[in-house]
């Protein structure tokens, strides 16, 4: 009942995706069979029901255990859906469930993370080959992308310029440090916070935690991110001038164990480690949990290091703002979910008009869900 009335909650105000979804409804996609890595958090719900509406069979798999919700699996295999996902799976089971999906010789995919695409284009080139294309959400997924020779299209909606100026810019700064003060209690006023990454999404943290009144340093190799991190009025630090300081650490790269052994032996009694990335391995964890991590208040576990300096780490290091929190606002990422079911439309309708490799939606596909804003 809970999830229900929350769900009516986000149905009322989610118009561009009902616009979206209502789009589907001429579809006729019984051929198609549909494999969807994705946060199965609530939102999810209504762009699910929409792909199923069309007669597509869905095969659902979390992109990552820590935020898929079992309730929202449980709702949508009621709906039709068929899914290999729970809270808290194993790499195990995750690859099991990788291969299930494969096994099932999807025809398209949609990917918060491009793992089911390496795969398949590694392990199972018969079933790749009979892929007529993808899309991929995250600048994570895209990194791993670039590592396969793709022979399908993939269409890339992390860099299309609502998705990343609203969605990665302003929604994941809101929401991490939103989560932040309901998790810890704490508030950001006068605290050093230490962002490593300033593309999008750390900008976008960056810039909430100075609104919340946090002294920000940025610690980014790229240069010109350097620029426009000294332009938002922030520190430029490297980690060995940041690190000693910092009584917030917050990662958003897109890379891994950018936070590991060498930096931990830098870190200040009481430093509160976090992740936004789309990888639980931003942090190095297991080379925390060497040091047998004790849990404080739920999402907050303490470590001991070396010398006894004890430091927090939140989430377990998984998305902060999806891990502990409720991730985006509903009204906020209507326009997201909406790109996503107008993305789908357009890979199925004119994939065959694009080449093997990756290529950014174009700009008809925001065109045609800003056309229902009010
Ligand atoms: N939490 C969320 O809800 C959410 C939402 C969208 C995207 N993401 C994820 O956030 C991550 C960042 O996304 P983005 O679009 O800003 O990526 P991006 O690639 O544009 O920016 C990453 C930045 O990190 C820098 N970097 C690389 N190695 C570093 C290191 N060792 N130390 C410090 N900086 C380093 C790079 O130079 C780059 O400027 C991705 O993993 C993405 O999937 C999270």
């Amino acid at each position: 009942m809970a999830l229900e009335a929350d769900l009516a909650w986000l149905r009322a105000h989610t118009p561009l995706t009902r616009r979206a979804a209502e789009q589907l409804v001429e579809e006729d996609w019984h051929d198609h069979t549909l494999c969807l890595a994705i946060h199965l958090d609530l939102k999810m719900i209504p762009v699910v029901e929409a792909l199923r509406q069309t007669g597509a069979r869905v095969l659902l798999l979390g992109a990552n255990p820590a935020t898929t919700r079992d309730e929202v699996v449980a709702w949508l295999t009621e709906a039709g859906a068929v899914a290999r996902a729970a809270y808290g799976m194993d790499d195990d089971a995750r690859l099991e469930a990788m291969d299930w999906a494969i096994g099932r010789r999807p025809t398209f995919l949609s990917e918060m993370g491009g793992e089911v695409t390496v795969r398949l284009v590694r392990m199972r080139p018969d079933v790749a080959a009979a892929v007529r294309a993808g899309m991929e959400a995250t600048g994570t997924g895209l990194r791993r992308l670039a590592e396969v020779a793709l022979p399908f299209p993939v269409f890339n909606w992390d860099e299309l310029p609502l998705k990343q100026g609203l969605h990665n810019r302003h929604l994941v700064g809101l929401t991490v440090w939103n989560t932040f003060l309901n998790v810890t209690g704490l508030t950001l006023h006068g605290r050093r916070v230490l962002v490593m990454g300033f593309g999008p999404v750390g900008r976008g943290i960056a810039d909430y935690a100075q609104r919340w009144g946090a002294i920000v340093a940025v610690a980014d190799p790229d240069p010109r991110r350097q620029v426009e991190a000294r332009h938002q009025g922030c520190l430029v630090q490297t980690l060995e001038e940041a690190l000693p300081a910092a009584q917030v650490v917050i990662t958003a790269t897109g890379r891994e164990r950018v936070l590991g052994s060498p930096q931990f032996r830098l870190l200040r009694p009481g430093a509160i480690l976090l992740n936004a990335g789309h990888s639980n391995l931003e942090i190095d964890v297991p080379a925390l949990r060497r040091f047998s991590p004790t849990p404080v208040r739920p999402h907050i576990e303490a470590v001991d290091l070396d010398g006894g300096r004890r430091v927090y780490l939140l989430a377990g290091g998984a998305m902060f703002n999806l891990a502990a929190g409720p991730g985006d606002p509903y009204d906020a990422f209507d326009l997201t979910s909406a790109i996503m079911l107008e993305g789908i439309r357009f890979m199925v309708r004119r994939h065959a008009e694009f080449p093997p490799g990756v290529h950014l939606f174009p700009a008809e596909v925001e065109h045609a869900v800003v056309a229902n804003l009010e």
